[in-house]
């Protein structure tokens, strides 16, 4: 067993994106892809001697083999201790978690989120900082910085490392240490949520819920807190087998790729909580029978109660929530009497308001919602979180949404992907927006008038940094909002966002279909971009 230095070549494209460095199973395969953005992480690091890790990722087609490449290379590279999830499974939070935890120095997490897996599918890779929260930008430029130019990496010549067996073992001068993938994140849940009262709910035989794991890496999470230490019945998690191909859909929470228990809730017979999780389990979504939460409606409901759950008890510090996510919950904040933030889309905007205290929740529209608890977003914690709210109203989903819109007014909200489209076409669509933005102010057309039109530009509050071009948002004199971007996650052309907003206050207006409210700013945003000239669609590729 012995360092290997190998010769390679820079590979001009692995540039982070909004959630690490996504790209097609077959890229990552290429010789030395791998290698060159691992090489370039331990360069950003600069000297490994001091440096503990945790290494795990979603289970997908390729994790196994990435995890015993990145366990050689880290040896080669001097690292001391790496903490790797058994089987080479951690779910992002449990990563953001055990990180904390232990107090690591970051962690490698090999995740494409709720992008397909599979040999023509996605794979990704994450870098996360001491925090537990994802790199910031500054430090993901270096990486590119370093893959741009990198001419060798270090890896060790030996046989591969048992992951599947939890215990410690010798990779040269490098300790391996193989934890139990889900018992401190289990743990963690226990501490923040009242287990005693949920599972007094599943116990009264009176509550049933179903949670769809899609095959991703929920599955064993569920299983674990929700069926053995909560009480749930055993078949209350659904596709709870982790899959390196999710079974072959879009493990993506969201009405339309949840389509099997967007079915079951729709039924008569629906259970009375409904709850998916995506590939690497920080996204959630929440149904009641016949209701669909909206994301922001959701952290805005979370904000909202947070005082009546254990973990939350003492009230928060403050609230944020990404620029495109409805201002619901800006509403809540100002009830309370807290601070609420806008920040660019990307988890990582939250990690210096969440790190100084500023802030005990935040969120996102993309089915993204968490807490202090962690630097990552949360599904089955936003999921627990319901269930707690459950049972500490005893009252429904439905209720609950009912009740919070009849105090707060309701802001309608939807988004629509328009995925894979012409790059070069889109960038250019979203520039002559920007270029029409000074003349598109004082515009009407019917009842809604524009009042400015801009792009939105973020100066974090902590580290004074700023990132511009984070969104071209379009606001009306009544409040409504049209917001555009480009995905900063796809792995095929561009993907166009397009998230609208119209608040609603009138109480006999709170049951109104949000299709409907929603269709005006609809036809308008058609109107101004031309996108369906400009990017050859007639309709979006998904609706959420
Ligand atoms: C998408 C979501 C964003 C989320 C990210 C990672 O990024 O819109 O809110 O943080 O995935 O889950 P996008 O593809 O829009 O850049
Ligand atoms: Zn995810």
């Amino acid at each position: 067993m012995h360092t290997i230095e190998i010769q390679t070549q820079a590979f001009s494209d692995q540039k982070p994106g909004t959630s690490g460095l996504r790209k097609k199973v077959k890229t990552f395969q290429l010789e030395h892809y791998l290698e060159n953005f691992i090489q370039a992480i331990f360069n950003t690091l600069g000297d490994c001697s001091n440096q503990t890790l945790a290494l795990g990722g979603d289970g997908r087609y390729f994790n196994r083999e990435a995890i015993q490449i990145i366990l050689k290379m880290a040896a080669a590279n001097g690292i001391p201790r790496i903490i790797v999830g058994q089987g080479g499974i951690l779910s992002t939070p449990a990563a953001s978690v055990l990180i904390r935890k232990c107090k690591l120095d970051g962690g490698i997490i090999l995740s494409a989120s709720h992008n397909p897996g599979g040999p023509e599918d996605d794979f990704g890779v994450k870098f996360n900082i001491a925090n537990g929260g994802p790199a910031p930008e500054k430090f993901t430029e270096q990486i590119f910085s370093h893959a741009s130019v990198i001419k060798a990496y270090k890896i060790m010549d030996s046989d591969d490392i048992d992951i599947d067996t939890i215990g410690e073992y010798a990779l040269q001068d490098m300790i391996v240490e193989v934890v139990d993938s889900v018992a401190d994140y289990a743990d963690l849940m226990e501490q923040l949520f009242d287990f005693d009262r949920i599972k007094a709910l599943f116990e009264s035989g009176m509550f049933t819920m179903a949670f769809d794991a899609m095959h991703a890496v929920t599955g064993p999470y569920a299983k674990e807190i929700l069926e053995r230490r909560l009480g749930a019945e055993p078949d209350t998690v659904m596709n709870g087998v982790p899959l390196v191909d999710f079974g072959g859909h879009h493990p993506d929470p969201n009405l339309a790729h949840a389509k099997q228990l967007v079915e079951k809730m729709n039924s008569a017979s629906a259970p009375d909580l409904g709850a998916a999780s995506d590939g690497d389990g920080d996204r959630n979504m929440i149904l009641g029978p016949g209701i669909f939460i909206t994301p922001s409606d959701s952290l805005a409901v979370i904000a909202a109660n947070a005082h009546l759950l254990p973990g939350y008890a003492s009230g928060l510090s403050g609230v944020a929530r990404s620029m495109p996510t409805s201002m619901a919950v800006d509403k809540v904040a100002e009830r309370l009497g807290i601070e609420c933030y806008e920040t660019p889309t990307g988890w990582k905007f939250f990690g210096n308001l969440l790190d100084a205290g500023r802030i005990t929740m935040c969120g996102e529209e993309s089915f993204g919602t968490g807490s202090d608890h962690a630097r990552e977003k949360d599904g089955l914690w936003a999921v627990l979180f319901w269930l707690n709210l459950v049972a500490a109203k005893q009252k429904s989903v439905e209720t609950i949404m009912h009740e919070h819109w009849q105090l707060y007014g309701r802001n309608y909200y939807c988004r629509y992907d328009y995925e894979a489209v012409d790059k070069t076409a889109a960038e250019q669509l979203v520039q002559d927006l920007r270029d029409q933005s000074a003349q598109l102010a004082g515009a009407s057309y019917g009842d809604y008038r524009i009042m400015t039109c801009d792009d939105f530009r973020y100066s974090d509050p902590i580290d004074n940094s700023v990132s511009e071009h984070q969104g071209i948002r379009i606001l009306f004199s009544n409040g409504a909002r049209i917001i555009l971007r480009l995905s900063g996650t796809g792995t095929v052309g561009a993907t166009l966002r397009i998230y609208f907003e119209r608040y609603e206050s009138d109480s006999e207006r709170l049951d109104r279909d949000a299709d409907e409210i929603l269709q005006p700013l609809i036809e308008i945003a058609k109107q101004i971009t031309q996108l369906e000239k400009k990017l050859d669609r007639d309709q979006p590729s998904v609706i959420t």
